[in-house]
């Protein structure tokens, strides 16, 4: 099959790709680029533990097609901190216990993150519908809503 040449902004660093018409984002980022924070779930659009942000908004990298990617900036659980300087939300998670095995864990706090940077003040109710489009199998979410609580409270501290 005809490949192209595609070019992505990861977690701030330029990447260049060949791709098939018929690839998936979810398989540039997980297998090509080695980002293995995003899970291959369902690949259908329904767990939603595929998730990165793509140019800033929340997507599912299942559903989208590596080329229609082309030029857009993308960023996953990698690209927020590192083991020895995690952001805000991750520190949250830790400390809110806010995963048990871990398989949505990237997608959770990627949409926390959003949520910290376009709806500090959202209510439990708004963080709720927000994280409408992930499943989680273990954890009842309580500890995921806590966790993304308790990162609102630590950037509401720090201002
Ligand atoms: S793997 Fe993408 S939504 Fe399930
Ligand atoms: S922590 Fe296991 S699926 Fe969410």
């Amino acid at each position: 099959m005809k490949k192209i040449s595609i070019t992505l902004t990861v977690n701030g660093q330029k990447k260049t790709v060949e791709v098939t018409p018929n690839e998936r984002l979810i398989d540039v980022l997980r297998y090509r680029l080695d980002l293995r924070s995003v899970k291959a779930g369902c690949l259908k659009g329904e767990c939603g533990s595929c998730l990165v942000l793509m140019n800033g908004k929340p997507v599912k990298s299942c559903l989208i097609l590596a080329a229609e990617a082309d030029g857009s900036e993308i960023t996953t659980v990698e690209g927020l901190g590192s083991l020895n300087k995690p952001a805000l939300i991750q520190k949250a998670f830790i400390e809110a216990f806010g995963y048990q095995c871990g398989f949505c864990t990237s997608g959770f706090i990627l949409l926390g993150h959003w949520i910290l940077e376009n709806m500090p003040d959202a209510s439990e109710e708004e963080i709720k519908e927000i994280l409408n489009g992930i499943l989680c199998r273990c954890t009842g979410y309580k500890q995921i809503i806590e966790a993304i609580k308790l990162a609102q409270k630590w950037k509401r501290e720090r201002k």
